[in-house]
């Protein structure tokens, strides 16, 4: 795993979407993931900058969620894939043709969960997947306990997962309690797995991400065993490693 210190979030940002653009330039059709959250809405306005000064060409990109909550109907303001929609996708100009979303109102979440991995297969595999970090470890919805090799799935959400979602919609009570997650064995599938994390509260996970030991405990660690796998973190979420 290769770790890339960065000094500001701003730093953290642009180079995820140099890493982002890198990857469309030499192969325009990848079948990329991105996370929601507080993390990546820099990157997403990088790469909307770089779209609307043509920069970059994201005329081929295919996209395919990382999670979503479920039991929720699709025009839910808590729809993940609303979110993504609005922030990253259709700012981008990708057709709805190269969108690949959970339905977040399915009945029948095996099913579901299996059309996501077919429509992965059916494109190649993914090329680029960017997460982010979740307060207890988290990737996707990956929640501690989750098998390295799992697929993806519905899940129960964590507690702390509850607790740190409230800071998108409101109060605990508007966060589902059940959520699809492309698995820890989806993405370690991926050809590069990036993990993005900004600010002090990652600090503590981050650091136990990076230097404790591997395990299903700690969702993230599944990193480590990746190839390709690149944490890239600014100076304060990097602030309990010591790191260089
Ligand atoms: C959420 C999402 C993740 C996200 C993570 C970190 O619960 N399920 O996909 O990456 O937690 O979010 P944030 O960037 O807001 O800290």
């Amino acid at each position: 795993m290769r770790i890339i210190q960065v000094h500001s979030y701003d730093d953290l940002s642009r180079d995820a979407a140099d890493m982002v653009m890198l990857q469309i330039s030499r192969k325009p059709w990848s079948l990329c993931v991105f996370p929601t959250g507080q993390t990546p809405r820099g990157l997403f306005c990088e790469l909307v900058h770089a779209h609307h000064t043509g920069l970059a060409d994201f005329s081929r990109v295919r996209f395919v969620s990382l999670d979503e909550y479920a039991g929720i109907a699709h025009d839910d303001r808590r729809c993940l894939s609303l979110w993504l929609g609005r922030e990253l996708l259709q700012p981008l100009g990708i057709s709805e043709d190269r969108i690949y979303t959970f339905d977040a109102a399915s009945t029948d979440p095996g099913a579901e969960s299996a059309r996501i991995e077919k429509v992965i297969a059916d494109c190649g595999g993914i090329d680029l997947a960017i997460v982010g970090l979740g307060p207890n470890g988290h990737v996707g919805f990956n929640e501690p306990g989750s098998a390295f090799d799992c697929r993806t799935r519905l899940v129960a959400l964590a507690r702390e997962s509850i607790r740190s979602n409230t800071a998108y919609w409101g109060s605990e009570a508007d966060v589902p309690r059940f959520a699809f997650t492309l698995g820890l064995g989806t993405l370690l599938d991926s050809r590069t797995l990036i993990l993005m994390a900004s600010g002090s509260h990652k600090a503590g996970i981050l650091s136990r991400m990076i230097k404790g030991p591997v395990t299903p405990a700690v969702p993230a660690t599944v990193l480590r065993l990746h190839p390709e796998g690149i944490v890239i973190a600014d100076r304060e979420a990097m602030s309990f490693c010591h790191y260089r």
